[in-house]
């Protein structure tokens, strides 16, 4: 593992970033070298690694990966008004929203050029992958926000959202590593079945992190998702839980300005319907079903078991 996350770091070390104009890149140098878990650049280079050893042949499209996720950031946070990310000011607080609209535009653009690295059949077969799971998370992201001020929103609608925003990454990074390796289409797509199912599960974490994680861990600010009326798994399944009078106050803490008390207040009501258990079981089951669409895969148990122990770790993150 720290193998792989020195070659990943490298490799996006060596990315050309021009100096000048300064306001437009330095924000990109910024953001990589903040690190964070390198987990989709990790996944593509384990599904690579699943069928052959020299998983150097994947750093393009794991990078892309990475750069393509880091672009997403930028815009995100000013999406969710967030102020710090990997524990450092993020790009739009400390440089405006203009410059994090734009250094994320040439991130994303970055992304393209490493994907270019392949060429012929191969890169036939990336291209509608990233270029798919790129609009699913614009997609995504869209019902992010919309859900923030709709009233009446699933589980199921939620589930569908995070699998959009989030998932299906997860699920790409397999593929396009296994499918840079020559992997058959059918085992590409249960390793995409498995990423996928593991990133709902990762996204339920996020969220859970999002209220009851460590600032100082996370590394961003707790009790965003509150304050911006997310409707996570954890707050649809209090209103589903809540008495008439539980179900007045959540009511009431979701226009209530006063953004600690609102906090505290939508914790407390987390506490008492024990919805945090909930949330972690529900993990379980998208992680489980993940599990089963790994077992399908064609490759050595030995394998898989270094991607499962990777998988395994990140269920148990506090970061
Ligand atoms: C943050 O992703 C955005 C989500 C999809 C929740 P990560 O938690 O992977 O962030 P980094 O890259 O490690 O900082
Ligand atoms: C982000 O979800 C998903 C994408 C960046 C596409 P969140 O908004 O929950 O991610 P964090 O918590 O800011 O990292
Ligand atoms: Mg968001
Ligand atoms: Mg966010
Ligand atoms: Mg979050």
């Amino acid at each position: 593992m720290q193998n792989l996350l020195e070659k990943i770091n490298q490799k996006i070390c060596s990315i050309n970033i021009p100096e000048q104009p300064a306001e437009l890149y330095e924000p990109v140098t910024y953001t990589f070298s903040l690190g964070g878990k390198r987990m989709r650049p990790v996944l593509a280079l384990l599904g690579y690694s699943l069928y052959k050893d020299d998983y150097e042949k994947a750093l393009d499209a794991a990078v892309a990966l990475e750069v393509f996720h880091n672009f997403t950031l930028l815009h995100d946070d000013i999406m969710d008004n967030a102020p710090l990310r990997r524990g450092k000011p993020t790009v739009w607080h400390k440089w405006g929203n203009s410059t994090a609209i734009l250094s994320g535009d040439a991130m994303f653009i970055k992304s393209y050029e490493l994907l270019s690295a392949y060429e012929g059949e191969l890169l036939k077969k990336l291209l509608p992958v990233f270029n798919k799971t790129a609009l699913e998370i614009c997609e995504g992201q869209q019902l992010d926000m919309n859900f923030e001020t709709a009233k009446n929103v699933s589980i199921a609608d939620y589930l569908h959202m995070i699998e959009l925003k989030t998932a299906v990454l997860l699920g790409a990074a397999l593929q396009m590593g296994s499918l840079v390796s020559g992997a058959t289409d059918e085992d590409a797509q249960n390793l995409y079945e498995f990423g996928k199912n593991t990133g709902i599960a990762f996204q339920l974490q996020d969220d859970i992190l999002d209220v009851f994680g460590e600032t100082e861990k996370v590394g961003k600010q707790t009790g965003g998702d509150i304050i911006s009326n997310k409707k996570t798994f954890l707050l649809l399944k209090a209103f589903e839980l809540a008495d008439e009078s539980t179900t007045e106050k959540l009511n009431d803490l979701l226009n209530e300005k006063n953004e600690q008390k609102k906090v505290e207040g939508v914790k407390a009501i987390y506490h008492l319907l024990e919805v945090k258990k909930l949330a972690e079981a529900e993990m379980q089951k998208f992680y489980s079903k993940g599990l089963s669409a790994l077992e399908k895969v064609n490759a050595s148990a030995e394998k898989k078991k270094v991607l499962t122990d990777f998988t395994e770790q990140l269920m148990q993150r506090q970061s």
